[in-house]
């Protein structure tokens, strides 16, 4: 069986052109644009390209149209889908809209495919205009039934709110009912769990489970003194590639200026 490969990437936290950027430091859609271009010029082949959430900041129609023309373009000239899941900063109405080109709706946003013998479920972890994430019960009654398909190269499983619990991310912040689902991702076999959310780089594992929290291409995040959490300039995405006995996953790491964009107290402020 021929292993699969597929790039990672979260967070991409875009505006469209004429809306308030993120960060007046930083255009948000070159660094994507450039994230492609290094996985162009990389040569790694990837089967697709999943990003895990926060695809754009605000959220409205344009956003997404903007985000839906980049991804296009990518798409294209990789000759490669791209899948994504939402975030707490995507919104369904707009992003059905404006990403999907439906009629607005607040339906979540879950599916699974298989790609060469690879199962692939993405989760809609998003709660809508909440920091948290959570699988509600209708979603986690499909995903079990969707698990007993089996597949030669096993199950990834793609959602935005992790199932690990990170050191800058408080517990209020993160997937609410993590627990019970690792329970019903255990009946399946799942060979990892990609998300973002956290800003950071984190492989560990959750009840057995291979789990990937990453900071993506927008910027990370560090604790510093008193409290408070610097968001700096970076940039990163994963190279995965699942074969029969391994999953690997090789963290790539762009040029950035490492400037500070912002700096706050989360204890005090949900950003
Ligand atoms: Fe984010
Ligand atoms: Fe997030």
């Amino acid at each position: 069986m021929e292993p699969v490969r597929f790039i990672h990437i979260t967070d991409t936290h875009l505006n469209a052109p004429g809306n308030k950027p993120l960060f007046k430091q930083a255009d948000m859609a070159d660094k994507l644009r450039n994230v492609f271009l290094h996985m162009q010029a990389s040569q790694c082949q990837p089967a697709f390209v999943l990003i895990t959430g926060d695809l754009t900041h605000d959220g409205d129609k344009e956003d997404y149209a903007y985000f839906r023309s980049l991804v296009d373009e990518a798409s294209s000239s990789l000759g490669v889908p791209i899948y994504v899941a939402l975030g707490n900063h995507d919104h369904r109405e707009p992003f059905r809209e404006g990403y999907l080109g439906e009629q607005a709706s607040t339906q979540p946003y879950y599916y699974a495919l298989t790609i060469a013998g690879m199962r692939l479920i993405v989760l809609n972890s998003q709660v809508e205009g909440r920091h948290h994430g959570e699988i509600d019960q209708q979603q986690m009654a499909w995903l079990a039934e969707e698990l007993q398909e089996s597949a030669p190269l096993g199950t990834v499983i793609a959602l935005h709110h992790p199932l690990l619990n990170v050191n800058i991310a408080s517990a209020g912040q993160m997937l609410a009912n993590a627990e019970e689902l690792a329970g019903v991702l255990k009946e399946g076999h799942v060979t990892g769990i990609f998300a973002g959310h956290v800003h950071s780089n984190n492989v560990g594992t959750y009840a057995g489970m291979l789990s990937v929290a990453s900071s993506g291409t927008a910027f990370s995040g560090e604790m510093i003194d008193e409290g408070l959490l610097r968001l700096y300039d970076s940039c990163s995405y994963n190279i995965v590639t699942v074969s029969p006995s391994t999953t690997t996953v090789e963290l790539i790491t762009l040029p950035a200026t490492d400037r500070e964009f912002h700096r706050y107290n989360p204890a005090l402020h949900m950003a």
